[in-house]
């Protein structure tokens, strides 16, 4: 197996890149980066390529000189960045996808995996359980990127034969690399200031609940779906995920628990009207049905792992 990451120097990217490396060999795992340079471990550890996903020619010389049998492409623009910036997250997360979707199927690559996100959802959606099929309805370009990249995914399911996974990841929490401009990003903001004995100001009301994930939760279900036996999958790049749900104000208390001086004051911004738009929560039954889903992490063991791991990175910076 040869795989190619796209966006591997983001806060998925970083991360499963080298689980990947891990799991099948890390001369087998090329990390394409764009403009943030790759940090050590992931320079240190196997090939690297530099490459714009809106550059046909760039990906389709990395796909000759590389060739991948696997793409994992997580390169994109995340909701709020893509707020300020609509014409940007409708070039990268559109145009990028289908750059990737082409170059793949003419380069001979066998399998695609491309994050979807909770972002599908809008204010006439089912809040709360929310179904794998229903209203999408998305507010933001970042949500319309990614229902138009659903149905994109699937035609290239359909028409070329091209076999293209995915889920809609929640909120991702990780201790790795900072998030990239997404509207969860408090949940990961909240730890490094407790960490740090700052106090923290939040971006959305204390009662906002959305649904988020932990990494360890994040990257198994990406390799997971992607090895599983293609006769049990009844979906394509849709795929509901979950594993817990928690408010803002539920969040600082948890944390509260392990560092008691923690202070939060609440300031909702532009970012309070996305997050006011999508679930609460998330049915994955057909995700559990189809290819096993199931969670690792709720909110108590993340955030002790969460701060343990955050701590030691930390201090070991200074
Ligand atoms: N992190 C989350 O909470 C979350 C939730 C739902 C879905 N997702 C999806 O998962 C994927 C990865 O998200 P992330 O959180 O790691 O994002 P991130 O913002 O941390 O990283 C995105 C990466 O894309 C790269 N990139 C941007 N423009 C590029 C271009 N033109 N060419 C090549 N690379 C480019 C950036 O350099 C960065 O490394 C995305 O598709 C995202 O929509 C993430």
């Amino acid at each position: 197996m040869r795989i190619l990451v796209t966006g591997a120097t983001g806060q998925i990217g970083s991360e499963l890149t080298l689980a990947l490396r891990r799991r099948y060999g890390s001369e087998n795992v090329v990390a394409a980066f764009h403009r943030t340079p790759l940090p050590p471990p992931l320079k240190d550890s196997g090939p690297s390529v530099r490459l714009d996903v809106t550059d046909r020619a760039e990906l389709e010389e990395a796909v000759r000189e590389y060739k991948p049998n696997v793409i994992y492409h997580l390169a994109a623009i995340l909701s709020a960045k893509g707020e300020e910036n609509p014409a940007a997250a409708w070039r990268v997360n559109l145009g990028g996808l289908y750059n990737v979707l082409e170059v793949a199927r003419a380069g001979g690559v066998r399998q695609v995996f491309w994050p979807s996100s909770i972002a599908v959802f809008g204010p006439k959606t089912p809040k709360d359980n929310t179904p794998q099929d229903t209203v999408l309805s998305p507010t933001t370009m970042y949500g319309v990127t990614k229902v138009a990249g659903e149905y994109l995914c699937d035609y290239y399911a359909r028409r070329f034969r091209l076999d293209v996974r995915g889920v809609r990841y929640p909120g991702i929490i990780s201790s790795e690399t900072p998030p990239g401009g997404g509207t969860t990003d408090y949940a990961v903001e909240m730890f490094y200031a407790a960490v740090k004995g700052e106090r923290y100001t939040c971006f959305v009301r204390p009662d906002t609940v959305l649904p988020m994930m932990y990494m360890p939760d994040c990257l198994k279900a990406a390799i997971q779906l992607m090895e599983a036996d293609p006769s049990s999958l009844t979906r394509r790049a849709d795929y509901n995920v979950a594993a817990m749900s928690f408010s803002a104000e539920e969040l600082a208390a948890e944390i509260r628990k392990h560092v008691p001086s923690f202070q939060v004051e609440y300031r909702p911004d532009f970012r309070q009207e996305i997050a006011d738009s999508w679930p609460r929560s998330i049915d994955d039954s057909a995700a559990r049905e189809d290819w096993g889903w199931e969670p690792s992490y709720d909110l108590s063991r993340m955030v002790e792992d969460m701060l343990a791991r955050l701590k030691r990175r930390l201090q070991a910076e200074l």
